[in-house]
């Protein structure tokens, strides 16, 4: 599989960032280390899927081996263990994580659970190479973001 390198890749990866309207911003503070944790590891998955949205968006030429890598880095980061970054007293500080999710841990797992199984396929269908199919399961990958957003995520700093 070829590596992504170089500005290419920082342009697609931009490029992706801007069509999802995703803040870029993103930063690691050691006094606040399972808040960055998890800010750190939502912006490595919107670096790896923004670019992919915008492939199947027709803006950015589609490049297969790149899709793939991309697909590939997703199903990684979905065997991470991102719960770590929501213990217990980390629901303050600089962050845009909405109380609601220490309210009720179980349904904010089951929507991570739920990611995980899309980008899992998605690695799958990606390799498949189909385009149509490909465009319909980022489709459902971005939806899996949406509905966890949607209850969840708020959209400015909340403390
Ligand atoms: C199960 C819930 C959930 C899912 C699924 C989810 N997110 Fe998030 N996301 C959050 C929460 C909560 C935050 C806020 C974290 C914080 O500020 O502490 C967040 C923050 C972010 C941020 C801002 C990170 C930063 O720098 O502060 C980006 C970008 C993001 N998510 C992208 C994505 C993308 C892309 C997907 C799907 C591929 C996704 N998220 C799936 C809950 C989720």
């Amino acid at each position: 599989m070829s590596r992504l390198t170089g500005k290419n890749w920082l342009g697609a990866a931009a490029v992706g960032a801007a069509l999802l309207s995703l803040p870029a911003l993103s930063h690691f503070d050691d006094k606040q280390m399972p808040q960055s944790y998890r800010q750190s590891y939502f912006a490595l998955l919107a670096a790896n899927f923004g670019p992919m949205v915008g492939t199947v968006k027709g803006e950015i030429p589609w490049d297969q081996a790149r899709m793939d890598s991309w697909a590939h880095d997703l199903a990684a980061l979905a065997t991470l263990d991102i719960m770590r970054g929501f213990v217990d007293g980390s629901d303050k500080g600089t962050t845009r994580a909405k109380p609601e999710i220490w309210q009720d841990k179980a349904d904010f797992g089951s929507k991570m659970d739920a990611l995980r199984k899309e980008l899992a396929s998605l690695q799958k269908v990606t390799a498949g190479g189909d385009r149509e199919a490909i465009a319909a399961q980022v489709g459902a990958a971005g939806k899996a973001c949406k509905s966890c957003h949607d209850d969840y995520k708020a959209e400015d700093y909340l403390y």
